[in-house]
C-alpha cells in the first residue's frame, strides 16, 4: 500500500487549528447570510437569478460547466504566453476574465446551500479563486502596460491558484457528493409496484411510501387530489431533503409542486421538473394506477 500523491482533504482541514476552523465557520455565517437575505429579499426576480446560477434551466448545475471556460481560456493563454503569441494570449486572458465572473457567481450560488466540511472547503476554493482572478485582472493591467514579464508571472500564479482551487472543487464533488444528485443510484421501478392501500392516503397529504425492487426500498412520495394521485421520488435530489415532510406549493406557471424543507427546491407532481432550485436535476416521476385497492407505481419514461 502506498499513500496518496495528493493528500485527502479531509486530513488537510483536520490538520487545522480549532481557532482557524472557528474562524472559517464564522466569515461562512456572515457570507451565507448575507447572501440568503439577497436572495429572500429580492424577491421573485432573485430567486430567478439564484434559480439561473443553480443550473435549474440547464437541468444541471451550472458552475462546473463555467469552470471549463475560465481555465480552459487561462490555460490557452499561458501557452500562447510560451509560443510567444502575444496579443492572441492577452485575448485569451481576457475571456478567462470574463468568464470568471458568472462562474464565481454560479460557484456562490450553490455555495450559500452547503453546510460543515463542504462549506469550509467551499470558502477556500472561494478565496483562492478570488485571489486568482485579481492576479488575472493584475496581469491584463500589466500587458497592457507593456510590462510582459509581469503580466506573464502574475498570470502563472493566478493560475496556479486556479489548479489548486480546482483539485479543491473535484474533491468538493467526488469526496464530498457536492452537487451530485442524491437519486442518481436508486433502483428504477420499471415494473408497476404496489405501495400502500389506496384507503392509507388522506386528501391534499403528502404520504411516503417504498417501493420494492429487487429487494431494495425506493422511497416514493404520493398526494392525493381528488381522483387524482401523483407520485415522485420522496428523496430530494439536491442534498438529499426528506420531500414528504416538504409542503405542497404552486409553482410560478400554476402547477402543483412539493417543496422540499431543507432548501426549498420545489418539483412538479406531473413530472417530477424542479420548478425551484437549488436543484438543478428533477426528481423521477412515477405513473399510477390503482388495482384491487392497492396503490402501484411505475417509473415514468
Ligand atoms: S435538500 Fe436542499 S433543497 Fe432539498
Amino acid at each position: 500500500m502506498t499513500d496518496a500523491v495528493v493528500p485527502d482533504i479531509s486530513r488537510v482541514m483536520d490538520a487545522l487549528a480549532p481557532e482557524q476552523t472557528q474562524m472559517l465557520d464564522h466569515w461562512a455565517d456572515q457570507l451565507q447570510e448575507l447572501l440568503n437575505t439577497a436572495v429572500s429579499q429580492g424577491g421573485p426576480a432573485a430567486r430567478r437569478v439564484k434559480n439561473w446560477l443553480n443550473g435549474v434551466w440547464l437541468g444541471h448545475p451550472l458552475h462546473p460547466a463555467l469552470t471549463d471556460a475560465a481555465i480552459g481560456a487561462w490555460s490557452t493563454g499561458a501557452v500562447l504566453d510560451l509560443v510567444g503569441a502575444s496579443r492572441e494570449a492577452d485575448a485569451a486572458m481576457t475571456v478567462g476574465v470574463l468568464a470568471a465572473v458568472p462562474t464565481a457567481l454560479a460557484g456562490a450560488a450553490d455555495w450559500a446551500d452547503t453546510s460543515e466540511e463542504q462549506r469550509r472547503i467551499g470558502l477556500i476554493h472561494a478565496l483562492l479563486n478570488s485571489a486568482a482572478l485579481v492576479l488575472m485582472l493584475g496581469s491584463l493591467f500589466a500587458r497592457r502596460g507593456n510590462q510582459r514579464g509581469l503580466g506573464i508571472g502574475l498570470s502563472t500564479l493566478g493560475l496556479s491558484l486556479t489548479s489548486i482551487s480546482a483539485w479543491l472543487g473535484g474533491e468538493l464533488v467526488y469526496r464530498f457528493g457536492t452537487a451530485v444528485s442524491r437519486i442518481a443510484f436508486e433502483p428504477r421501478v420499471d415494473e408497476f409496484v404496489a405501495v400502500t392501500p389506496v384507503t392509507a392516503l388522506v386528501e391534499g397529504k403528502l404520504t411516503q411510501v417504498e417501493a420494492t425492487v429487487d429487494g431494495q426500498k425506493v422511497p416514493v412520495v404520493l398526494l392525493k387530489r381528488g381522483n387524482l394521485i401523483s407520485a415522485i421520488s420522496a428523496t430530494c435530489p439536491h442534498w438529499g431533503g426528506p420531500l414528504a415532510d416538504g409542503k405542497v406549493v404552486e409553482c410560478a406557471d400554476g402547477a402543483t409542486a412539493v417543496e422540499c424543507p431543507w432548501h426549498a427546491s420545489q418539483f412538479t407532481l406531473d413530472d417530477g421538473k424542479v420548478c425551484q432550485g437549488p436543484a438543478a436535476t428533477p426528481v423521477t416521476s412515477y405513473e399510477v394506477r390503482l388495482r384491487a385497492g392497492q396503490v402501484e407505481v411505475r417509473r415514468r419514461g
